[in-house]
């Protein structure tokens, strides 16, 4: 499985880049604004950079096809035509979406909260798909069933299409997703820290250290 992070908090973005073997960086407008960006341009600037080659995917707002389709023009114009732009799955979203692939852009149809919605963005020539984990689970929806219809799909029409888990608010969910045949799972950096949280990891390792010294009076290998 890869793994991205679902948070615009620019130092914790910083800081998972830095520790998880990450891919890129997934934002939607809700995310924006709990990190704190007031200013648009800039802000996702920064987050670019700190992305670098990696993948960075930001969302539209409009809410019509052709809005949808000026805001990923302004979007590529500003963090490169590389960014993936993330369309919700909607009746005016699956066109934006097949006129974005068309035109060569890179596309992520999110908000997805059904197998049917999944089925049409992958018709559609979505690169990724974003089923909405734990909004599923509170709607009563199985994610999991949804995730394992979406991949049975994809490798029956054998085309690119990737699902791109996300909404996740604990590890079981994450873990869950990749055994249901998510290929990459989006994930706010509290819940990345709670997938190395165990106690036990931290006294395995402490241990190993103390019997290292124990044998060879030494700290560590020099
Ligand atoms: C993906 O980027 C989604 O927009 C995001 O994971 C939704 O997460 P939430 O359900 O915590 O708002």
């Amino acid at each position: 499985m890869q793994f991205l992070i679902d948070d615009a908090r620019l130092d914790r973005v910083e800081r998972a880049l830095n520790t998880f073997p990450l891919i890129g960086v997934t934002t939607n407008p809700s995310i924006l604004k709990v990190g704190g960006l007031t200013d648009f341009e800039r802000d996702l600037r920064t987050i670019r950079e700190l992305v670098g080659d990696g993948d960075l995917h930001v969302q539209v707002v409009a809410r019509d096809t052709e809005g949808m389709l000026r805001e990923a023009d302004t979007i590529r114009e500003l963090v490169g035509e590389s960014t993936l732009i993330k369309i919700p799955t909607t009746a005016a979203g699956l066109p934006a979406m097949r006129r974005l692939k068309a035109q060569g852009a890179r596309v992520t149809a999110t908000a997805i909260y059904s197998t049917a919605q999944g089925l049409l963005a992958t018709a559609a020539g979505a690169d990724y798909l974003a089923p909405y984990v734990n909004r599923m689970y509170n709607a009563d929806v199985d994610p999991y069933a949804v995730i394992r219809a979406l991949r049975q799909d994809i490798d029956r029409e054998g085309v690119p299409t990737r699902i791109l888990a996300a909404s996740f608010k604990n590890v079981k969910q994450v873990t869950d997703a990749a055994a249901a045949g998510a290929h990459t799972a989006t994930i706010g950096a509290d819940v990345l820290d709670a997938m190395l949280a165990l106690p036990q990891v931290e006294s395995a390792v402490d241990a190993f250290a103390a019997d290292f010294q124990a044998a060879f009076s030494a700290p560590g290998i020099a």
